[in-house]
């Protein structure tokens, strides 16, 4: 199947409106079906171990509702973590901040274009950056910059994203079953087709001896992505 990049309506919609509010509802539910938090939490589980790291960046991170389950998951043993959520919209709400300081992590959520952050220079590396349904967003010649310019700011890139196939595409047309909304049922195939197979990522990622980096599938409809620098790597 061809890589085939569209803009998603829940792009183009303001934040307030109530097709949007109800597709970021859905969203959860998708990330339900796609197994996202378990997926994201077993990743950096497996890369950090029981040494947390002191910053997660998570890049076009939404409402901030997936990172906080991913982090009700680590916080039993990852205390004190400090979050940076970037959005290019503002939408973190005020119990979703609460939640993250309940477990004693440290939340951050700012409103920018994910390129126009990495460009800036931040006092201090991310330990690890995330990305959750948001690299499909882009076509190769984005892509490859923003994975460029992120490779320059952190030590760590995970991310999980849709699988481009058959069956993905399948689950997508199914949705409605789920009581998913018309901008759900839109943004999710689209989504699929945008997504990710074989080392498509990998094949992006800057080149160099200092990396070490993996790329497959996981649980019934996701494509995960790692990226480690091996001086960063603790064995
Ligand atoms: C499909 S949502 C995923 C949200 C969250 N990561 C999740 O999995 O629930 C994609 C998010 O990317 C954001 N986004 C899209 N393009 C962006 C850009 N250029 N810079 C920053 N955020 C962007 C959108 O505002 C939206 O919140």
């Amino acid at each position: 199947m061809r890589r085939d990049v569209e803009r998603e309506l829940l792009d183009e919609l303001p934040a307030a409106d109530p097709r949007a509010v109800r597709a970021r509802q859905d969203l959860q539910t998708v990330h339900t079906w796609m197994g996202t938090t378990r997926i994201m939490a077993r990743l950096l589980a497996t890369t950090f171990g029981d040494r947390p790291p002191a910053s997660i960046t998570e890049l076009g991170a939404g409402d901030g509702t997936l990172l906080l389950r991913v982090a009700q998951l680590l916080a039993p043993r990852w205390q004190r973590v400090h979050v940076v959520m970037v959005d290019r919209q503002r939408l973190v709400s005020p119990k979703t901040r609460a939640a993250f300081e309940s477990l004693s992590w440290r939340v951050e959520s700012v409103q920018a274009d994910v390129f126009d952050w990495l460009e800036r220079p931040h006092a201090t590396e991310s330990d690890v950056m995330t990305a959750n349904l948001f690299l499909h967003h882009f076509a190769e010649a984005d892509l490859g910059r923003l994975l460029r310019q992120a490779s320059d700011q952190t030590g760590c890139f995970l991310a999980c994203e849709p699988r481009r196939n058959h069956l993905s595409l399948r689950a997508a047309g199914l949705l409605w079953l789920l009581g998913c909304n018309d901008v759900t049922r839109h943004d999710a195939r689209i989504s699929v087709q945008a997504g990710f197979t074989d080392i498509e990522l990998s094949a992006l990622w800057p080149p160099g001896a200092n990396w070490r980096v993996s790329e497959r599938s996981a649980g019934r409809f996701s494509h995960c992505f790692m990226a480690r620098r091996i001086s960063a790597v603790r064995s």
